[in-house]
């Protein structure tokens, strides 16, 4: 295949007004505090979605943006890709409520399940799609209203989630800027140490899930942490070798940002030195879907990435999935 087939033309992100800092889980009677969450993680604070917003407003606010700063009218959609751990409604996807928002008329919608590895499957599924030729132009969004599957009551886990959508334009390569490489793997035997037993078809809804509080989130972290660092280090192994490149011809790393430990982890491992690390899991906690999109839009807007710039994007979630890309600017 030769490449660069697609190039990111255009950005956005959207995040709720309503920030939590550490200090107000003691207030809702959780036995955790700032110290103990910033040290095992890195997050100081999260964004939470009001009511009123859901995942169709916050990556509708999101893929505006995008579409503006990339010159894109909604009509102009050949696709949809949308990744979602916490979607609005089961049935049916949360892309096509988005279509719908944005009178997104020609477009194929449809959601992307790779928990926070989805915004970098969307990507890659989106440039498979422009390289068949079923697509010219797509917008590839990471959406999560996670603070409504999360579990209130469960210190391990509550604390290290936040709400936020990114959005991302791409278009067809002209010239030597594009996606350089690509590389995705997952893991389903792994799915139990971070899943939601209950409220799907295996495990249908009813009393009993409500009183077990089994349709939210749990999760292994421990285990999930040596995973994580493993299979990101391999996936930023993978897209290095695509690309015929190594940590050093990297300007920028954009990992997942889940846990400033498991990022500090990775980047030791692919040699890249922490100055060239984007970081702000501080800022928004682990948005799943949304993070690395958020990462994105923040290290373009801010000048950390520039043209002519090689930027490897890395994530890992539940499933166990993990993805990465190479990305010239
Ligand atoms: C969740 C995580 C921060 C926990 O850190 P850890 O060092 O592994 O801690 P453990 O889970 O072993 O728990 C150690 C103790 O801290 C306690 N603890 C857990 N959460 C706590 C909190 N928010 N505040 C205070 N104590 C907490 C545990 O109950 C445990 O207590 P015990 O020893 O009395 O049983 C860490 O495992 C992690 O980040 N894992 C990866 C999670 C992740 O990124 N998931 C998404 C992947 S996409």
């Amino acid at each position: 295949m030769k490449r660069p087939i697609a190039y990111l033309a255009g950005v956005g992100k959207y995040a709720p007004p309503r920030i939590m800092k550490n200090a107000e889980f003691a207030e809702l009677g959780l036995e955790t505090d700032d110290a103990w969450i910033v040290q095992r993680t890195g997050i100081r604070q999260r964004h939470v979605a009001a009511p009123h917003e859901t995942n169709r407003t916050m990556s509708a606010a999101a893929a505006r943006i995008a579409m503006e700063r990339a010159g894109v009218t909604p009509g102009e959609l050949d696709v949809i890709a949308l990744g979602t751990a916490s979607p609005d409604r089961l049935l049916p996807s949360t892309a096509v409520d988005l279509q719908a928002e944005l009178g997104a008329t020609r477009a194929a919608a449809f959601d992307v399940m790779a928990a926070c590895s989805s915004f970098l499957y969307g990507l890659i599924i989106a440039e498979g799609l422009m390289q068949s030729g079923s697509a010219d132009t797509a917008l590839v969004v990471g959406t999560e209203k996670l603070t409504t599957i999360v579990d209130w009551k469960d210190r391990s886990t509550c604390v290290l989630f936040g709400d936020g959508a990114g959005a991302a334009v791409l278009k067809r390569a002209t010239g030597g800027a594009g996606i350089l490489s690509t590389f995705m793997r997952s893991d389903g035997r792994l799915a139990e140490l971070l899943y939601r037993p209950s409220g799907g078809a295996s495990r249908p809804f009813d009393a009993q899930v409500l009183q077990e509080r089994s349709f939210y989130v749990k999760m292994e972290g421990r285990e999930v942490f040596k995973h994580a660092v493993r299979s990101m280090s391999e996936a930023a192994d993978r897209a290095l070798d695509g690309a015929k490149l190594t940590g050093e011809d990297i300007d920028l790393m954009i990992p997942h940002q889940a846990n400033v430990r498991i990022i500090e982890a990775t980047a030791k491992h692919a040699r890249i030195p922490m100055d060239k690390v984007y970081v702000n899991v501080d800022r928004y906690g682990n948005t799943s879907s949304a993070s690395v999109a958020i990462a994105l839009e923040e290290a373009l807007t801010s000048g950390r990435i520039v043209p002519g710039m090689t930027v490897l994007l890395v994530a890992f979630g539940a499933g166990f999935t993990w993805a990465s890309l190479v990305i010239r600017f």
